[in-house]
């Protein structure tokens, strides 16, 4: 038993006709698209509509086959969808599917399975309008061709398009009208709005999409064939097999205004390094590697000066958020390799413990190791460091 509240409103969705224009061999529903058919199309648009109580109607041999396409479709809506046998004209199958809407229904929508690719949200606008009063409601478009009264192969007059709207479904109703309208049908309508219309209702428009045409003839279904066939990616992308390997260094200064931070670890009494974040060269340096070898960009893209949140960072937060983003884009990380060059501080006593705060945070080995240059160059002078990273990344 469903614990969901009843619908006030449902879509009589009719698919029962043979297709005898379109001239594919089986009926016009069950023609594919792409993979799909037709009717999969229409209830697509119908399902990611308003809740409702969804009917089709369907050719009576074919019921079989439009049940297990409904369901297919429906997902959590499926006890919410029905499918029941269609007349010989289109006016029969849609009084087939009104004879199954449940009590409690208020607003009822008639929708071709034809019209394919109508959007979502011409449901909503169909529904909202009767729900907001009216009785009966139908979506149409401008017609945009200058139109001619003609007899045989003579144009009799002009006509003028401004006063003419070309109808499409979802049309929606309000039940009773509906039910009282095809109870007393004298004549048969090709669609729903002209039947109430000669019961004497007012019928009103909302706009239409153009989406929302017909598959009526060989030249429509190509183009619905056309507009939902898959956009090719425009640069392929390739599948990584092989590992790969990427470079970084970073340079800082000393001057700063705190302790020394530098290669993830605090170093008391030593002077600090000047930077946007902590100026640990170490770990920037690991960071380019990573993301180079990952084919990220560097560290100025993912960690600027535009993203406070590194301002006095240390280490670990650039390090746990360089896996993440090597990890997005399909990564793992293999090892990585630092050097770093620099008069102080002295790390041969602290060597293993920073390569394994420097792990930890990276989620993969990374190997320390640290140089003076000989008093040659800004390390030799001591006015700053300076750091290389090799690391390797391999596909996850
Ligand atoms: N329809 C229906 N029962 C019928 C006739 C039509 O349910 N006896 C449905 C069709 O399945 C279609 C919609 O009404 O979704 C609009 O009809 P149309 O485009 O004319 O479809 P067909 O009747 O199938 O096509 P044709 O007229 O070319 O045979
Ligand atoms: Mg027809």
């Amino acid at each position: 038993m469903s614990l969901l509240p009843v619908p006030r409103v449902a879509v009589i969705v009719v698919a029962a006709g043979s297709g005898t224009r379109l001239g594919s061999g089986s009926p016009k529903a069950f023609v594919g698209i792409d993979s799909h058919t037709i009717l999969r199309h229409a209830l697509r648009g119908v399902l990611a509509g308003p809740e409702a109580q969804v009917i089709v109607v369907a050719p009576a041999e074919r019921v079989g086959d439009a049940q297990t396409e409904v369901l297919d479709a429906a997902g959590e809506r499926r006890d919410l969808v029905a499918v029941v046998a269609g007349g010989d004209t289109r006016q029969a199958s849609v009084a087939a599917g009104l004879g199954a809407v449940w009590a409690d229904v208020e607003t009822v929508l008639v929708h071709d399975a034809a019209r394919a690719l109508t959007p979502p949200d011409v449901f909503a606008r169909v529904i909202d309008a009767v729900e907001g009063g009216s009785d009966a409601v139908i979506p149409v478009l401008p017609v945009v061709d200058t139109l001619k009264r003609v007899e045989a192969d003579a144009v009799v007059e002009p006509v003028d398009r401004s006063v003419l709207a070309a109808a499409q479904t979802p049309q929606g109703f309000r039940r009773a009208v509906l039910d009282e309208a095809y109870r007393d049908a004298a004549a048969d309508h090709t669609d729903d709005a002209a039947l109430l219309q000669a019961a004497g209702t007012v019928v009103r428009t909302v706009p239409g999409d153009e989406l929302a045409f017909k598959i009526t003839t060989p030249a429509d279904l190509e183009r619905a064939r056309a507009l939902v066939a898959p956009i090719p990616p425009v640069v392929p992308v390739p599948l990584a097999t092989v590992p790969r390997v990427g470079i970084g260094t970073d340079v800082h200064a000393f001057g700063g205004d705190d302790t020394l931070w530098l290669a993830g670890l605090e170093w008391p009494g030593e002077p600090g390094l000047k930077g946007h974040s902590d100026g640990d060269a170490v770990a920037h340096a690991i960071v380019d590697a990573v993301l180079a070898a990952a084919g990220l960009g560097d560290i100025g893209t993912h960690f600027g000066t535009d993203q406070p949140q590194y301002a006095g960072a240390h280490a670990a937060a650039f390090l746990a958020r360089t896996r993440a983003l090597a990890a997005e884009a399909g990564w793992v990380i293999g090892n990585v390799s630092v050097q770093v060059q620099a008069n102080r501080p002295r790390f041969a006593a602290r060597r293993v413990e920073a390569e394994q705060v420097l792990s930890d945070a990276l989620g993969a080995p990374v190997s320390v190791s640290a140089t003076t240059t000989d008093g040659l160059g800004f390390t030799g002078t001591g006015d700053g460091v300076a750091a290389f990273a090799v690391a390797v990344v391999m596909p996850a």
